[in-house]
């Protein structure tokens, strides 16, 4: 693997797209299995304008981190729960099947090829990006029988622009960003453009995201446009249970895992009440990109509400705290989450 870095300004990391050397690029047909692909240079790819993909949206994601960690290894974070995700979401997508060899296989190589732009050790991460779409030409609704497979990848700082502040969240039931039954528990491009114009209202407005409500009992939360939500009450922490509209974050499980072993608090996946949200003692936000980010503030329509003191929580920092460790090796991972590349 490349060990010499890169020069790139590693301390003033945004989370925008960064060219790297290569990228994966794998095809396949419906009714075969994912089977070929290679490393082709990084650049730009062609599509016909009748794209399944442009025209209907059959597109889906994966969102990923590669680590420089304390150990002088590059590791990946749970990659197996992002492959069995990616496989559940091609299955709702109508795209054929992914499989864990071939996907383990991509993005490794992907990530082992661009090592030398995973930022240093505690200088940031390596985001990594697979994504699966349907590009044979269709003008009725219906599903490609041309798919690609890809992975790339860029050194990313931090996702939100706030510093060390806690973040201010914009709560509305004026939009929803996904429906019960429908594909809010896939990772479906759809998600995400459905989310756009109410994620730029929020900041137009000075917030720093969404923050939605359940599209069919509105009195309860369901997480923001790129992350799951977690609400501490005492010694309970609370998150909206997976009823399929939400996404089974990666993070959200791990966090669970972390808060209920290592940190001995009661976790309940549950409905959670705007109205408990809005008098927890804390509220935090976990995602890949996001990682673990405190919430201060909540403005509904009516009302600025802070959130305990409206700053950082103190469990909130713990929880962040020990999951960076573990993703970092900075300290024993208990529970094999850590997948080394070198
Ligand atoms: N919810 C949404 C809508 C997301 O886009 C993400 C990011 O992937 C998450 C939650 C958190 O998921 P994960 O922890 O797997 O990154
Ligand atoms: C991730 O955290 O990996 C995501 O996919 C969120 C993304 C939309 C930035």
């Amino acid at each position: 693997m490349k060990q010499n870095k890169q020069k790139i300004d590693w301390d003033n990391l945004g989370f925008n797209p960064l060219p790297t050397r290569s990228m994966w690029k794998g095809e396949c047909v419906s009714g075969d299995d994912w089977i070929n692909g290679k490393l082709i240079p990084y650049g730009e790819i062609s599509l016909s304008p009748a794209a399944c993909v442009l025209n209907y949206g059959q597109g889906i994601f994966e969102g990923m981190k590669a680590y420089h960690t304390a150990k002088d290894r590059i590791v990946l974070f749970r990659p197996d729960k992002n492959s069995a995700r990616m496989e559940k979401s091609t299955e709702r997508m109508c795209i054929p099947k992914m499989n864990e060899k071939y996907f383990m296989n991509a993005v490794s190589a992907t990530v082992k090829d661009n090592a030398d732009f995973i930022p240093p050790f505690g200088k940031g991460s390596m985001y990594i990006r697979p994504i699966c779409f349907g590009v044979s030409k269709a003008i009725a609704v219906q599903a490609a029988t041309e798919y690609v497979f890809m992975v790339f990848t860029s050194p990313v700082g931090p996702y939100f622009k706030v510093g060390a502040k806690p973040l201010h969240l914009y709560l509305t039931d004026k939009y929803h960003r996904a429906a019960p039954k429908g594909i809010g528990n896939a990772k479906a491009i759809g998600n995400y453009s459905a989310s756009l114009y109410p994620g730029s209202e929020a900041k137009s407005k000075g917030f720093n995201d969404m923050i939605y409500v359940h599209a069919k009992n509105e009195k309860i939360i369901e997480e923001m446009g790129a992350a799951n939500l977690f609400v501490l009450c005492g010694d309970e922490l609370l998150t909206p249970k997976l009823g399929g509209s939400i996404l089974d974050g990666v993070t959200r499980d791990s966090v669970i895992t972390i808060a209920r072993d290592l940190l001995n608090l009661t976790v309940r996946e549950t409905d959670v009440e705007i109205n408990t949200m809005l008098s927890a003692d804390e509220v935090f936000c976990c995602g890949t990109a996001v990682t673990v980010t405190g919430v201060g503030r909540i403005s509904t329509d009516k009302k600025e509400h802070v959130i305990g003191d409206g700053n950082f929580g103190e469990k909130t920092l713990q929880i962040k705290k020990k999951l960076l460790q573990i993703q970092k090796e900075e300290i024993d991972d208990p529970f094999e989450w850590i997948h080394p590349l070198s």
